[in-house]
């Protein structure tokens, strides 16, 4: 019996999302397009993640033109992107009739698979956006945000993965974004959840840890369906294991991927190019290349690493690195084992590098932290530390509802604030996500695109004290 692999390939967006800050420009993609088109790839990820915000902060890029133009160069490949479930793109829960006028417009523009997540697991934060993409005619693939800890174990992920096919998942994704899935529990998590899924399984790990292509490999064996790799020249350290070594492990085994490595070939010498200009401008910061078994014991996933490095840069406490490294799961602990992954990730990272530099632990706690201990991002998987949770917002009320059912509809509030700036609701859309970065954007939206290396802020930077 043969047992064909498909292939998502994440070079335009969770190679450099892991590897360079996001920083890869669409002239950058546009001309591999042609052939990455005929490869025959399950999927190609370009967009969502950090990509919409980074095309407007740094690149100069109006992100819906940016998947205009890759749809109208790849028409004959499911274009994925990488949502956070009521979050979208941004890092506050949105009401219902954005996001569904978001899932819209993403379909409408060229997407084909929408990934949901939510970074606590919580599923009633991916409801909307679920039914959003079934409606709209969109691929409903729904993540599963892998971690370890003492309240996540296989039970507890096939348990999810059962409630998500049952609101309409049409692919179930476990989402290892921070390398933790090893290579024997990978085969274990992934024969348990066919046994109990009738829907493809598709896994996405990084290489953070040096154990991705094992993890790959076995979970193959297990029955998964869909994998996510990149293109060598991206590929490895923080971001995703290499296709072209996958596709040549499998090739000639009932596995086979069906994919030609020598097409692969001309596009990897197109992208390695690309990659030696990020790392002449420093947009790659050969760090991250690093195979870091350190992850295992601090759980901090690739672009979460690439961010502190940075804030640890511009706060000139580049030498508190494994310091904050450490203070990571402390936080995650108190803050009841979130799954580190945007904006938990963010979050607890922002936190951790608090700790750290102000010399005590919750002397200042973010904006952020307060919420999510508040209940305001949904239910945290373990129990919170009550001293912590006091120290940060006293006597304060918990939420313990859906979030979002406590928004209103916001949609007009939206059109009608920004009605001088945009000239459509994709534009409105980009307001509502970044309210600090779209409207100045557009407001420029026709001068040439800024250098990037004169603004060197961070995605985190809105995360404030
Ligand atoms: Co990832």
């Amino acid at each position: 019996m043969t047992k064909k692999v498909y292939i998502t390939d994440t070079i335009l967006r969770d190679a450099h999302q892991s590897q360079a800050a996001t920083r890869m420009r669409l002239e950058d993609m546009l001309p591999a397009c042609e052939a990455l088109d005929k490869v025959g790839f399950w999927s190609l990820e370009c967009w969502g993640g950090a990509t919409f915000d980074s095309c407007m902060r740094f690149l100069g890029e109006d992100p819906w033109e940016r998947l205009r133009a890759l749809r109208r160069a790849m028409p004959n490949t499911r274009l994925q992107m990488l949502l956070r479930g009521q979050n979208l793109l941004g890092y506050k829960h949105y009401a219902d009739d954005v996001v569904d006028m978001f899932v819209k417009k993403s379909i409408e523009n060229g997407i084909n698979v929408v990934r949901i997540f939510d970074a606590l697991n919580d599923s009633r934060n991916m409801e909307a956006a679920m039914r959003a993409t079934k409606k709209y005619g969109g691929h409903c693939e729904a993540a599963i945000s892998y971690t370890t800890s003492p309240v996540h174990n296989e039970e507890y992920f096939v348990e999810l993965a059962k409630k998500l096919e049952n609101m309409g998942a049409d692919t179930i994704c476990i989402k290892d974004m921070a390398n933790l899935l090893l290579p024997y529990d990978a085969y274990s998590l992934v024969k348990a959840l066919k046994k109990e899924i009738s829907v493809p399984i598709h896994l996405h790990t990084h290489n953070t840890t040096g154990t991705g292509d094992m993890t790959y490999l076995m979970a193959i064996q297990a029955g998964v369906d869909i994998v996510d790799t990149a293109l060598s020249p991206m590929a490895n350290g923080t971001a995703q294991p290499a296709t072209e070594a996958l596709v040549a492990t499998l090739r000639g085994t009932e596995y086979d991927t069906g994919i030609d490595l020598s097409q692969l070939s001309g596009i990897a010498t197109h992208f390695r190019n690309i990659a030696n200009k990020m790392k002449a401008e420093g947009t790659l910061d050969p760090k991250v290349l690093n195979v870091d078994p350190n992850t295992l014991l601090y759980q901090v996933p690739g672009g979460m690493l690439s961010n502190l490095i940075s804030q640890l840069k511009q706060a000139k406490a580049e030498d508190k690195y494994y310091d904050v490294l450490a203070e990571v799961p402390r936080v995650r602990e108190d803050f009841g084992y979130p799954p580190l992954v945007t904006p938990t990730s963010q979050i607890v990272g922002s936190q951790a590098v608090l700790n750290v530099l102000s010399g005590e632990r919750y002397k200042m706690v973010t904006k952020e932290s307060k919420g999510l201990l508040r209940g305001e991002y949904g239910l945290v998987p373990g129990k919170v530390n009550e001293d912590v949770r006091r120290k940060a917002i006293g006597d304060a009320e918990v939420i313990t509802c859906r979030p979002a059912d406590l928004l209103e509809p916001e949609l007009e509030k939206y059109r009608a604030e920004y009605a001088d700036l945009t000239k459509s609701d994709e534009d409105v859309l980009s307001c509502a996500l970044f309210p600090q970065v779209a409207p100045k954007f557009l407001a420029e939206r026709d001068k040439p695109a800024p250098d990037p290396n004169a603004v060197r802020e961070l995605i985190v930077e809105d995360l404030s004290v």
